[in-house]
């Protein structure tokens, strides 16, 4: 076995929202090593300029790679949107990123309207503008950004009113343009998700795109015979540039295990 396939997978998002892919490549590599960034500190990355989502992506990567990582998961849709391509332009280790769920959406619309929710930075970025463009096929499709929403994540406050209420006018906003889908274009808000279900009701559909990240990460790794297939039980790692204590309770209770956060160096 290569020495690499032994090395882990660096994975980071501007909080706790890529804990949602996290899980779900925990479920598809169960023998992988993963270090996880929780760039709380910078938090949200939605309403921040261009450029310094871009800085903080190379920070964080330059950060992991340093640390072993044999690949990078920008596990947030916003970073992805504004950074991915400059940073596959610069590092040679395979880099995967998300993207809004456009195209499995449009295959399963029975009313031709499907609604995006996601933040305002990658609502307005030109990889979304091309996406929509390449898989809309005469659909329309309804964006709606969700300020407020990501911080409400961030404070593990799942289930508040303040939540409820802002769910209810973004779901709503999408509701009224007669939707059947609602895909999840923030890492953040698969955490959501039930409630989203809740208020949308059960005539709608909510994906998120945490499973087939997971499997192209895996096709990734396969592809590049790096693959972690010894059989054992994987671990992970994390770091946070926001407050450890607070940032290590949410992780805790999101993750569902006792872990120890350190700080970003
Ligand atoms: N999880 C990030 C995403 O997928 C949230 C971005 C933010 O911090 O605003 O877009």
């Amino acid at each position: 076995m290569d020495t690499n396939n032994v090395m882990p997978v660096g994975v980071f998002d501007s909080g706790v929202g890529g804990l949602s892919v996290l899980r779900c490549m925990r479920d598809e590599l169960p023998s992988e090593n993963f270090l996880y960034v929780a760039d709380s500190g910078y938090a949200p990355y939605g309403d921040k300029q261009a450029e310094c989502i871009e800085k903080r992506a190379f920070t964080i990567t330059e950060f992991l790679i340093g640390e072993g990582a044999k690949a990078i998961v920008v596990a947030c849709n916003t970073a992805t949107a504004v950074a991915i391509a400059k940073l596959r332009s610069v590092f040679d280790t395979p880099i995967i990123g998300m993207e809004p769920g456009v195209k499995p959406a449009i295959a399963e619309t029975q009313c031709k309207i499907v609604g995006i929710m996601a933040t305002t930075e990658t609502l307005k970025s030109e990889k979304f503008r091309l996406l929509v463009n390449r898989f809309c096929n005469g659909c329309t499709i309804v964006t709606q950004a969700c300020p407020g929403l990501v911080e409400q994540v961030e404070r593990f406050d799942l289930e508040g009113k303040k939540t409820f209420q802002l769910l209810e006018r973004y779901v709503g906003e999408l509701l009224d343009k007669g939707v059947d889908i609602i895909v999840l274009g923030c890492t953040h808000y698969p955490f959501l998700s039930g409630k989203i279900q809740e208020i949308a009701g059960n005539g709608v559909k909510v994906i998120d795109t945490g499973v087939a990240v997971a499997r192209e990460v895996r096709r990734r790794l396969e592809a590049g015979r790096i693959l972690d297939d010894r059989g054992n039980k994987g671990n992970e790692q994390f770091w946070t540039s926001g407050h450890v204590d607070n940032v290590q309770n949410i992780i805790r209770q999101l993750w569902k295990g006792d872990v120890v956060v350190k700080l970003l160096p």
